[in-house]
């Protein structure tokens, strides 16, 4: 029987659900670039399988070069759209059991930014093609850094012209340094299985 049997517990400081630290603040960062990249991830991908037929620049050359190469063609480029914004609305409804789950507070897609972020990144994706044939690279070349970062730069520059306030509220500092590191990860990967898989003829 000790002497402070009936001495109640001091009561440990405790956080309030609601207190951020640094570790749950880094965890909703991730969670959210992850969120808010994936309607712009999908769409390279979803072309990749879908892709063939018209080449965008329907051959045309530019001084003895493509303008765009036999790799950016017209089904790739809606079918990637369709399904990047196909994922931003399934993910519109998904989020508030996702935000229950996870108490992240992970964003809504406004309208027009279900359908910037895939045609951003395509559109991103097709500037960069424009660049390597302007540099004498041919289809397939690897150009690295512009090819790992060009339908994030795509996607967040169309979304700033139709949703500005959206973006500037969504794409913290803290949001954006965990893009830029996650998605040339994200990227090398999925390129990689896509090669594995035969679905791709570079693993880049
Ligand atoms: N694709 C497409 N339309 C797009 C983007 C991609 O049809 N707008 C398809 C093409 O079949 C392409 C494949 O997805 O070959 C892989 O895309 P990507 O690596 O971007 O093209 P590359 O063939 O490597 O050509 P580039 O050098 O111009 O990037
Ligand atoms: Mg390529």
């Amino acid at each position: 029987m000790g002497l402070g049997q009936n001495v109640p517990e001091p009561n440990p400081p405790k956080l309030s659900p609601s207190t951020p630290t640094p570790h749950s603040m880094i965890a909703e960062a991730v969670a959210v670039a992850f969120w808010v990249m994936l309607p712009a991830y999908i769409p390279n991908n979803a072309a990749v399988v879908a892709g063939g037929g018209a080449p965008i620049d329907g051959g045309r050359t530019r001084k003895g070069r493509r303008l765009l190469g036999d790799g950016k063609t017209w089904r790739g480029t809606l079918v990637g759209t369709l399904a990047g914004a196909l994922v931003a609305l399934a993910l519109n409804f998904l989020r508030l059991p996702a935000v229950d789950l996870s108490g992240f507070a992970l964003p809504l897609f406004p309208p027009a930014v279900v359908v910037s972020l895939p045609l951003g990144a395509m559109l991103g994706d097709i500037t960069a093609s424009f660049l390597k044939r302007r540099t004498g690279r041919e289809r397939g070349a690897a150009f690295p850094v512009i090819d790992q970062l060009d339908f994030v730069a795509g996607s967040v520059l169309l979304s700033l012209v139709v949703a500005p306030t959206w973006v500037l509220q969504t794409f913290t500092p803290r949001v954006v340094i965990v893009v830029l590191l996650l998605t040339p990860l994200l990227h090398v990967g999925t390129n990689a299985g896509a090669y594995l898989l035969g679905l791709k003829d570079e693993p880049y």
